[in-house]
């Protein structure tokens, strides 16, 4: 049976400030889907948030990019829009960057990730969400998942992934993309797939089968707006157990809370913190930025779950390391490396204080 998942998420109004989502917005998004999944157009759905942002998980068989499906998502994230300016959220439709639907919503501001897949008897699946950092926040994470011996096991000893895992990199500024093979060319990849900023991992492939592993929404809100309108905030879906990684080789890459653009207006490295979904509130100086895991099994499409996966006791020790490492940050204040580097801040906060600034900036001619 071919099942599709698909992940579509977007900030349509923070509670308080950018810190949390609200209750009545989340209610509306499961309202508004209940008819569709009735239908049959969903076989099932179930809508979360990380932070701010509105998360939609939806099953079908509509096969990825599919209008019906995206266009069922952004009417969803209009109508949350209108709960929330009635409650005068903030940045009420942040993420609404298209005044009108128009066929798929990548390029209109949502973030999408969407596998179509043939279920296995059994299908784990964990489904990442992040606020308060940008797309490229996968790299690290899918590099150990994927491709570490020191992280996953069972590229070792399980003879079912001796083969390795390929990763299909895109350069989000170029528009353009490469697909690397683990292990033989994982120098090579690393070059790239080091700097987030720029490449990001879109999907992960079993090499031996050609299967779908994982794949992560790249849409980068900057290059789309042309300013900074909020972080991109990303999603990743990815596949567990048989010759996948296990679910706790997935999970083992967050005990490490490694450092990540976005936090406070999205212009500095920060700590990734795993944390439990309600716990998905970043408060001080806007973060640190957070990252939740929701588990399901699939059966014939229907999402049993959600396992609140990072929740777990087993990651209170990264929670502990995560807040040393973002006071240490902090001390640094407006200097980099805690600010952005200026070649990221070009792309959103710079310009307009250069502007200001033009005609006093004078040769130095001694
Ligand atoms: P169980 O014996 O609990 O099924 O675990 C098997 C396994 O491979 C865990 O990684
Ligand atoms: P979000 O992208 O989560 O809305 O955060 C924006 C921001 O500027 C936080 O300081
Ligand atoms: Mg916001
Ligand atoms: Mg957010």
């Amino acid at each position: 049976m071919k099942i599709t998942l698909s992940v579509i998420k977007a900030d349509i109004g923070g509670y308080v400030g950018h810190s949390e989502s609200h209750p009545a917005c989340l209610a509306k998004a499961a309202d508004c889907l209940a008819p569709a999944k009735e239908k049959g157009l969903l076989i099932d759905y179930h809508v979360t948030k990380c932070g701010d942002d509105l998360q939609l998980i939806m099953t079908h068989q509509q096969g990825e990019g599919d209008e019906k499906i995206h266009k069922l998502a952004w009417d969803t994230f209009v109508e949350c829009t209108e709960v929330a300016r009635k409650l005068k959220l903030y940045g009420v439709g942040q993420d609404l960057l298209a005044d009108a639907f128009s066929g798929n919503v990548k390029g209109m501001g949502p973030g999408v990730a969407e596998m179509e897949i043939s279920e296995r008897p059994s299908e784990p699946v964990i489904i990442f969400m992040a606020d308060k950092t940008s797309a490229g926040a996968w790299n690290l994470p899918l590099y150990k998942m994927f491709a570490d011996l020191f992280n996953i096991i069972g590229l070792v000893i399980a003879q079912n992934m001796h083969g390795g895992f390929a990763f299909e990199v895109h350069n989000v500024k170029e528009h353009q993309k490469i697909v690397f093979n683990a292990p033989e060319e994982i120098y090579d990849l690393l070059v790239f797939i080091g700097a987030p900023s720029r490449y990001m991992v879109k999907a992960v492939y079993h090499r031996e089968t050609g299967e779908i592993a994982a794949v992560s929404s790249t849409q980068k809100l900057a290059l789309i707006a042309g300013r900074y309108v909020g972080k991109d905030d990303p999603v990743c879906i990815v596949r567990a157990q048989g010759q996948f990684p296990a679910v706790g080789e997935v999970l083992e890459p967050f005990t490490q809370p490694v450092l990540v653009e976005g936090w406070m207006r999205g212009s500095h490295h920060g700590p990734l913190m795993p944390v439990a979904i309600e716990d998905s509130t970043p408060a001080r100086f806007d973060g640190p930025p957070r990252v939740i895991a929701v588990g399901f099994q699939l059966a014939e499409g229907k999402l049993i779950g959600p396992r609140d996966m990072l929740a777990d006791k087993s990651f209170d020790k990264a929670r502990r390391l995560a807040n040393d490492l973002a006071d240490i940050m902090r001390y640094h204040g407006p200097f980099e490396p805690h600010r952005l580097p200026l070649e990221e801040m070009e792309y959103t906060t710079m310009p307009q204080v250069q502007e200001k600034l033009t005609g006093r900036f004078e040769p130095i001619t001694d």
